[in-house]
This record gives structure tokens, C-alpha cells and sequence, in this order.
């Protein structure tokens, strides 16, 4: 895991390129909405620096910017002001076929609700990326297999949505969304529609997922659910109010 001083560096120093090793830099990142003349700042200036292979989640209580950063980073909306490197590359000056083309290759979404579609199997639905990709069918049946088997699913592949339960569901849309091999796993709220069992089950995936090398960014805004990551970012009013490794964080909401 990168440390405070490491993570300092590389956010206070504007324009630098960050070494490949840094999978998310912001620095000083701002997202502000114009509603009808009145403008709402979602995003002070927010300084993150991610390294590949950390387990983060981003928590903070409802209006704090999670959600607003979380489509940043996702490279679905853009910042006015600021700086977001992705991989090296800096993503707040792109466009939005830029945008597009870099969000489809890097980053893997998980939601609270899991959007599957229902008539589909398992299987096909953890094809689909790979079909908008243009994969052949035998190389995407193989990785949709090899990707089910990663969440420990690939006893259920012939399934449709209805035959599984919520945990089994989000884990069929957790291999969806690595199907592609994305630099990132971003998931938002991915625990919200299931019960405290269920979500130690969905949290035990993503452990095992962090543990063989995949960046899992989570955001959520309960703190049992962020303890389970090895870092947390706690956002409040649209800037990082604290960002420290798990046992600290624990420690500071008194966590068992
Ligand atoms: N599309 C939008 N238009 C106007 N205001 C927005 C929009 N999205 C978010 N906001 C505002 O920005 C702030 C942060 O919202 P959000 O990022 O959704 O927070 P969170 O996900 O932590 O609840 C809130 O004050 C919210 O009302
Ligand atoms: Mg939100």
C-alpha cells in the first residue's frame, strides 16, 4: 500500500505525469453544478493518489461528493477544474469519445443494482462486454468462464438472474465487470440492495480479488462496509476529510 508521504508527493506536484505505478492521481479536483444561477461545489479540490493493486474504499454520509467523484473517476463526467490521471494519462483534458474509448478499456462498474439482463444466462450476460468488443465467440465464452470462476460462480453459468440469489447476482455482474481485464474495479454502493449476510459474502469476493493482484476501488457510505477495504477515504463536503489504512480508520469509528 502507497504511504501518506508517498501519496503527498505525487498529488502537490501540478502538471507532473505520475509514475505507471499510480493507477488514479487527482490533484485539486473540482466538480461544480450550476442549478438555475445557484452553484452547488460537489468537489472542492480533491487530492487521491491510488496505487495498482490497493483496496480502497471512498465512504462519507449522503452529499459529501462520493457519487460525484465516483463518475470522475469512472471517466463518465469531467471536472472543471483540477487534474485526474488515469494509467498516466490525463483524463480531465479528454473528450468524450477519448473519454469513452479509456472507460471501456479501464475501468470495470459494479452497482448497487446489479443490472443484469433477466433473460440472459450467466454466462452471456458476463459475455456481453466482449461481444460490444468485437471478441469471437469461442475466446469469449472462455473468458466469461475463466471470469464466473473468479467469483466462484462457474457452477452457475447456465443460470438466468431469477435462479440466483442477490449475492450470486452480484457476483455474476462483479464478473462482467472484469471481464475485460479493467485496470479497475469500481464499485458504488455494491452492498446496498443486499442483507449484512450477503454482503460479507460480496466483500469476501472482492478480498479475494485484492489479495491476486486486482485494484478495487469501492464506495459506500457505511463504515462496517468501508472497514472491510485496506484504506479508506472519507470524503465531507466535497473534500477528503481523512485517508488512512484500515486499522486506523477502525480505530477512529470504533469498529470492533
Ligand atoms: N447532477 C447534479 N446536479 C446538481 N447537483 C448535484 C448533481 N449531482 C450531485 N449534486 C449535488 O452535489 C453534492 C454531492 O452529491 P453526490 O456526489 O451525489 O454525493 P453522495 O454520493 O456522497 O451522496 C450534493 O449537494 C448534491 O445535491
Ligand atoms: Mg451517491
Amino acid at each position: 500500500m502507497s504511504t501518506t508521504a508517498e501519496r503527498r508527493a505525487v498529488v502537490s506536484t501540478p502538471g507532473a505525469t505520475p509514475d505507471k505505478d499510480w493507477v488514479i492521481v487527482t490533484r485539486g479536483l473540482k466538480r461544480e453544478y450550476d442549478m438555475g444561477g445557484e452553484v452547488v461545489r460537489a468537489l472542492r479540490g480533491v487530492d487521491i493518489a491510488i496505487r495498482r493493486n490497493e483496496y480502497v474504499a471512498i465512504m462519507g454520509p449522503s452529499g459529501s461528493g462520493k457519487s460525484t467523484l465516483m463518475n470522475l473517476i469512472g471517466c463518465l463526467d469531467t471536472p472543471n477544474g483540477g487534474e485526474y490521471w488515469l494509467n498516466g494519462m490525463l483524463v480531465s483534458k479528454m473528450s468524450d469519445d477519448q473519454l469513452a474509448r479509456v472507460r471501456n478499456k479501464e475501468i470495470g462498474f459494479v452497482f448497487q443494482t446489479f443490472n443484469l439482463l433477466p433473460r440472459a444466462t450467466a454466462l452471456h450476460n458476463v459475455e456481453l462486454p466482449l461481444v460490444y468488443a468485437g471478441v469471437s465467440s469461442d475466446e469469449r465464452k472462455r473468458r466469461a468462464k475463466a471470469a464466473l470462476a473468479a467469483v466462484q460462480l462457474d457452477n452457475r453459468m447456465h443460470h438466468r438472474p431469477n435462479e440466483l440469489s442477490g449475492g450470486q447476482r452480484q457476483r455474476v455482474a462483479i464478473a462482467r465487470a472484469l471481464v475485460n481485464e479493467p485496470s479497475i474495479l469500481l464499485a458504488d454502493e455494491p452492498t446496498g440492495n443486499l442483507d449484512s449476510a450477503t454482503s460479507t459474502e460480496i466483500m469476501k469476493v472482492f478480498e479475494e480479488l485484492a489479495s491476486t493482484g486486482q485494484t478495487v476501488i469501492m464506495v459506500t457510505h457505511e463504515p462496517d462496509i468501508a472497514a472491510h477495504a485496506r484504506r479508506v477515504v472519507v470524503l465531507r463536503d466535497g473534500l477528503v476529510a481523512s485517508d488512512d489504512k484500515r486499522a486506523t480508520f477502525k480505530q477512529q469509528m470504533g469498529l470492533p
